[in-house]
């Protein structure tokens, strides 16, 4: 992003913690730009955008292991404050003059951060004594030169350490999660105070040097766009319309795996609504035949990805020229498909838009939306326009019903679990709850039980609810429906349904389970 209408950014060294997206959140959060850039990028490159501050993230290896990432040390007396979080605070500890140890036991999980008398800017309005996220294996035993030991935890004796004169400082816990309570405070105090940084910088920004960037890579190529009806592809596809207009084309692939009278209402939306050019593929008796006879969870999302792909390339094969494909990817999708050899993750599911994709794709990606969570692509679509029907939609996964079906996919099964999706959604948007939850759906499950309807016998399918609050989908909770509404949802399925005879409520939460059942 080098558009030059862009503030002096907060740079944001990656080493490698999943949580590095986090702190560019939490930046975001306070009105402030940021950038995330690799570990070993030298000072000479940073310079040039002219700095207004620097995190370091925390990162997986130990500062004391052979091979861990080093930094350019150029950096750190460069005279921009520098906040090391973690393995961040080591490298700030090790090149000040610090001592630091390997702990016997890795401290991991919440602590008591006791904050010392020293008062620096850093801990202004935290708390004598406050909870903490920690994770660490090495700990500093003797300060640096010029630091002071800013806090401690029972386990910690130096959790914190601050040079107030040269503005470097260095914490041991991790401030941008959302279980260490005063973490904001600290990032704010930070940025705001320490650096003077101001908070003006708003989401229209970030949408102004998307458009920039990416009218800068498509020049004049055509581009088309894979729209699936959530939100995240409308945010992606509406953002790039504006950047390029008419060289985007549009494709909508019925797979046949959307809720009730979902494909119409995407199109209709699309075109008439937001003037998009769209062309809308019917691939459902197409994706039903791959999908036959399927009950693993991961081949089914692996086959309906691919498919998607082969029927996009098709499309795009009538359209001369096109060499970029848009996804709406967010950044959970990213980490949560990360493969085996990354460093940072595991691989739980191949989410639709990034695991799925067949090797020798013939487009290159265009992923706006990559480094965003949720809630901040609604932001943007709120800053693009976007009718409220679509930014506020619940999240809705690639493979559809598809991973809400357990077992194997058909027809029938596709037409049960969309009656009682619609009951169940139709449902919990009448009761109007406030917080809403974050998403809710019906499972078809595998199960037939015995129920019993007017005098007969009945042999027939058990769905289960879902329910969830979350803030992102990285992590989630069942959500407390009122019992009366719980009492609706399974009467009017089990009466209006047939094929349903018993409806189970899911009250696990993320993790250990996952939000969609496959
Ligand atoms: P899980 O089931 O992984 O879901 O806990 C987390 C969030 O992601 C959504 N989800 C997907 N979104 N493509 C998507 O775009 C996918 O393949 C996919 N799988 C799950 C899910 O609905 C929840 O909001």
């Amino acid at each position: 992003m080098n558009s030059p209408a862009l503030p002096s950014p907060v740079f944001i060294l990656d080493f490698g913690a999943q949580y590095s997206q986090l702190i560019a959140r939490r930046v975001r959060e306070m009105h402030v730009y940021c950038e995330i850039v690799p570990y070993d990028i030298v000072w000479s490159e940073l310079a040039l955008r002219k700095p207004a501050a620097i995190i370091l993230s925390g990162g997986p290896e130990s500062t004391l292991a052979p091979g861990a990432p080093q930094m350019d040390n150029a950096i750190l007396h460069s005279g921009v404050p520098i906040l090391g979080i973690c393995y961040g605070m080591q490298l700030v500890a090790r090149e000040f003059g610090a001592e630091l140890v390997k702990l016997d036991h890795s401290e991991y999980g919440p602590a008591t951060l006791h904050v010392d008398g020293s008062r620096t800017p850093l801990f202004e309005s935290v708390p004598e004594d406050s909870r903490v996220w920690m994770s660490h294996g090495d700990s500093v035993t003797k300060l640096p030169q010029g630091f002071v030991n800013a806090a401690s935890t029972a386990r910690c004796n130096v959790a914190a350490m601050a040079d107030d004169a040269r503005k470097v400082y260095g914490v041991q816990f991790h401030p941008e999660v959302a279980h260490s309570r005063y973490g904001k405070q600290v990032l704010q105090n930070f940025l705001h105070g320490i650096a003077g940084i101001g908070d003006d910088w708003q989401m229209e920004s970030f949408v102004d040097s998307a458009i920039a960037e990416i009218r800068e890579k498509v020049g004049a190529d055509k581009v088309i766009c894979a729209l699936s009806g959530g939100v995240d592809s409308a945010v992606a596809a509406t953002l790039v319309s504006r950047a390029i207009g008419e060289q985007l084309t549009c494709i909508f692939v019925d797979h046949g795996l959307l809720r009730k009278d979902e494909a119409a209402r995407v199109v209709e939306a699309f075109r008439d609504i937001l003037h998009l050019n769209v062309v809308a593929v019917d691939a459902r008796a197409r994706f039903l035949e791959k999908l036959r006879g399927i009950e693993d969870p991961e081949r089914k999302r692996i086959i309906i990805g691919h498919e998607f792909i082969r029927v996009f390339e098709e499309e795009a094969a009538k359209l001369p020229g096109v060499k970029y494909l848009v996804q709406g990817t967010l950044y959970p999708d990213v980490i949560e498909s990360k493969t085996p050899q990354s460093k940072a993750g595991h691989k739980i599911k191949s989410h639709h838009n990034v695991g799925g994709l067949p090797e020798q794709m013939n487009f290159s990606l265009i992923e706006p939306l990559r480094n965003l969570f949720k809630d901040e692509v609604r932001a943007v679509g709120k800053v693009l326009g976007l009718p409220e029907a679509i930014v506020q939609r619940q999240p809705f996964p690639g493979p559809g019903l598809a991973v809400r079906i357990i077992g194997d996919v058909t027809e029938e099964r596709l037409a049960l679990v969309r009656e009682a999706d619609a009951i169940v959604c139709g449902e919990i948007d009448k009761a109007a709850l406030d917080p809403k939850p974050w998403q809710y759906f019906a499972v078809l499950t595998p199960v037939k039980s015995v129920g019993v309807m007017g005098d007969g016998r009945t042999y027939s399918n058990l769905v289960a609810v879902r329910a969830i609050t979350s803030e992102d989908g990285m992590t989630a909770d069942w959500a407390r429906l009122p019992f009366e509404l719980l009492e609706r949802i399974s009467t009017r399925i089990v009466n209006e349904v047939p094929g349903i005879n018993r409806v189970a409520y899911d009250i696990t939460s993320k993790p250990p389970s996952t939000v969609e059942w496959e």
